[in-house]
């Protein structure tokens, strides 16, 4: 009993210390400007990013991050949303692989 109960406030802690990790860097690559603070989105800069999560793995959002005009372009639900707003998708100029990563998996847990 005990050892299940150490087991689970372990995951809580790596689970809470990996969103801690990707919530810095969603606001301080300024993903906020456009998507919110709590990823609701805005109505001029982009649309909310909570729910998403069926659309994207890990590996996918990576890619997106990196070119978003090449996945947006293969995409067409992707270039419907950005008919609706000012500018495209911003790519992601941070250069650390694990906060990009950790960026990913807080993405995708809405
Ligand atoms: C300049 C505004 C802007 C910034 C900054 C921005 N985005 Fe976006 N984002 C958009 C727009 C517009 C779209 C709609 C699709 C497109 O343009 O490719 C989008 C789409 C997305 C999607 C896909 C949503 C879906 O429905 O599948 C994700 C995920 C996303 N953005 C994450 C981020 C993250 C993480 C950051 C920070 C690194 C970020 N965005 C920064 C404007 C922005």
């Amino acid at each position: 009993m005990n050892r299940i109960a150490l087991l689970g406030i372990g995951l809580l802690v790596m689970l809470t210390g990996c969103n801690r990790e990707g919530r810095e860097v969603y606001l301080a690559a300024g993903c906020d400007e456009c998507h919110g603070v709590n990823l609701e989105g805005t109505r001029t800069g982009g649309p909310p990013i909570a729910g998403t999560r069926k659309h994207w793995d890990v590996d996918g959002l990576l890619l997106y991050f990196a070119n978003p005009d090449s996945v947006a372009d293969a995409d067409p639900r992707l270039q419907e949303l950005r008919s609706y707003y000012e500018s495209g998708m911003a790519p992601l100029s941070w250069a650390d692989p694990e906060g990009r990563k950790a960026l990913a998996r807080y993405v995708r847990r809405w």
